[in-house]
């Protein structure tokens, strides 16, 4: 099938690079030129495990190409995904401006044939009505359908969410719509994957439903974690003694630094908004994002008494990416527990595998290192903030040749305390004894 998708970001080159893998003709139309002439040379502008394979591959059997015309992609698609940014306003509501934007661009080319346009992006209950006004204001004859099929990947993991969901959404009007999205994931379903059909306005609250019930799990799991520091408990174990009850579950129960990315924060704050303005205001989401706010105070704090002070004080920040395997810091926690900390006074150097670049396009005045050692070298407290697996790998015993004060503070809990007390840290981690 010929599908076109608007914005190759995160979302929309994965969506992109992953249907045409399944065996769809993909044209995708990218704004941002910097972007495009990347993509158009053949390189990947995100770090994504197994999307730089995906897209060369896919690129050679002339199944997916890259471009500014939206009049290009919607003359030659059957199906359109619109993919792009939904960012916060500063009153927590839903900037629309980029998905109404395309649905205009999407309007002004339409043909008489019936297509099928695809929200992707994570919007508010009730925008599949206002993307369906956008088009026919400028295409009032047109032959469409607006459908909403919202994303559940994982950053870091992208790919492989694509190709193996846990269940796939879509919301249609029509039996047409949904014969289209039939074809569009046919491999998946015929593979077994949970394929659930309802209505436009439902598939868009079962996105926000969902994120919003995971930053709770992750801020319960916060919450508990810091009784666990104060009552002398281990909340590891008290999450694995939870999690073991079926009916709650393992995943999303790790404490850290609080939840961050593109995602959680955003849509947490507009379903906030939304629920507000309909009457019904979901009061606890209000809890669970001041909760996640002072998560990075608390951090702070917690460094600031093992090291005796922040004044001066040389911190070696290991991670900088909201979570493992991304090089995104979009509301990371890392880059505001960082910011932080040189408000109170400490000097910082931070390492991060891949997302260095983008930590110092927000915090330009950050001192980054190229290598976990020139970061150590000289500290008085190492800060865990991302739990990349090359962090667990560090040779603690070789790195104290170089350390100045030998206190770590682990977020993340991914170091092994008894074996670093042994080598005469002093070892804290995240609600750990
Ligand atoms: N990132 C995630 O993990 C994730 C997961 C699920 C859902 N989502 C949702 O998917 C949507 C996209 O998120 P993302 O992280 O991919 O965003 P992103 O910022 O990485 O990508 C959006 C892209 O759209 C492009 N764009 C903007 N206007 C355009 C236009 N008129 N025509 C063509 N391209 C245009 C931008 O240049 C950018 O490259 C959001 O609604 C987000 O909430 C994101």
């Amino acid at each position: 099938m010929k599908i076109g998708i608007f914005g190759a970001g995160y979302v929309g080159l994965v969506t992109g690079a992953c249907l045409a893998e399944l065996g769809h003709e993909v044209i995708c139309v990218e704004k941002d030129r910097e972007k495009l002439s990347c993509l158009q040379a053949g390189k990947v502008p995100i770090v994504e495990e197994g999307l730089d394979e995906l897209l060369r591959r896919n690129r050679q059997l002339g199944r997916i190409r890259f471009t500014d015309s939206s009049e290009e992609a919607v003359k030659n698609s059957k199906v359109l995904f619109i993919c792009v940014g939904t960012p916060s306003l500063p009153d927590g509501s839903t900037d629309l401006s980029f998905v109404l934007q395309v649905a205009k661009e999407i309007g002004v080319s339409l043909g008489d044939d019936f297509t099928l346009v695809v929200d992707k992006s994570t919007v508010p209950v009730g925008t599949g009505e206002k993307v369906t006004e956008a088009i026919k204001q400028v295409a009032p004859f047109a032959s469409f359908e607006v459908a909403s099929n919202p994303e559940f990947l994982k950053e870091g993991t992208a790919v492989k969410d694509f190709m193996e969901p846990d269940r796939i959404v879509v919301g249609v009007e029509s039996e047409e719509a949904l014969k289209l999205m039939k074809e569009v994931y046919a491999p998946l379903i015929e593979h077994g994957f949970p394929f659930i059909v309802t209505d436009r306005r439902t598939a868009e609250l079962i996105k926000y439903a969902a994120n919003a019930f995971l930053a709770t799990k992750i801020t319960f799991a916060n919450s508990i974690a810091r009784l666990c520091d104060s009552w002398g408990v281990d909340v590891l174990k008290v999450m694995e003694g939870i999690g073991l009850d079926s009916r709650i579950g393992r995943a999303f129960l790790n404490p850290g630094p609080g939840f961050g990315g593109s995602c959680f924060p955003k849509d947490v704050k507009s379903l906030v908004y939304e629920s507000k303005k309909s009457g019904q205001p979901q009061t606890f989401l209000e809890e669970v994002l001041r909760v996640n706010d002072q998560q990075i105070e608390y951090v702070v704090n917690c460094l600031e008494k093992l090291l005796g002070g922040l004044e001066k004080k040389k911190i070696a920040a290991l991670g900088l990416a909201f979570k493992k395997g991304t090089d995104d810091v979009r509301e990371s926690p890392a880059l505001k527990i960082v910011n932080r900390l040189r408000e109170k006074g400490a000097e910082v150097k931070a390492y991060d595998p891949k997302a260095s670049e983008n930590a110092l396009k927000i915090l330009p005045w950050l001192e980054v290192c190229s290598s976990i050692d020139e970061t150590l070298q000289g500290a008085e407290g190492v800060l865990i903030l991302t739990e990349w697996d090359e962090f667990k790998e560090i040779d603690w015993a070789k790195a104290e040749e170089n350390i100045k004060g030998k206190v770590i503070y682990d977020t993340r809990n991914i170091l092994t305390g008894e074996k670093l007390r042994q080598l005469g840290y002093v070892y804290q981690g995240m609600g750990r004894k």
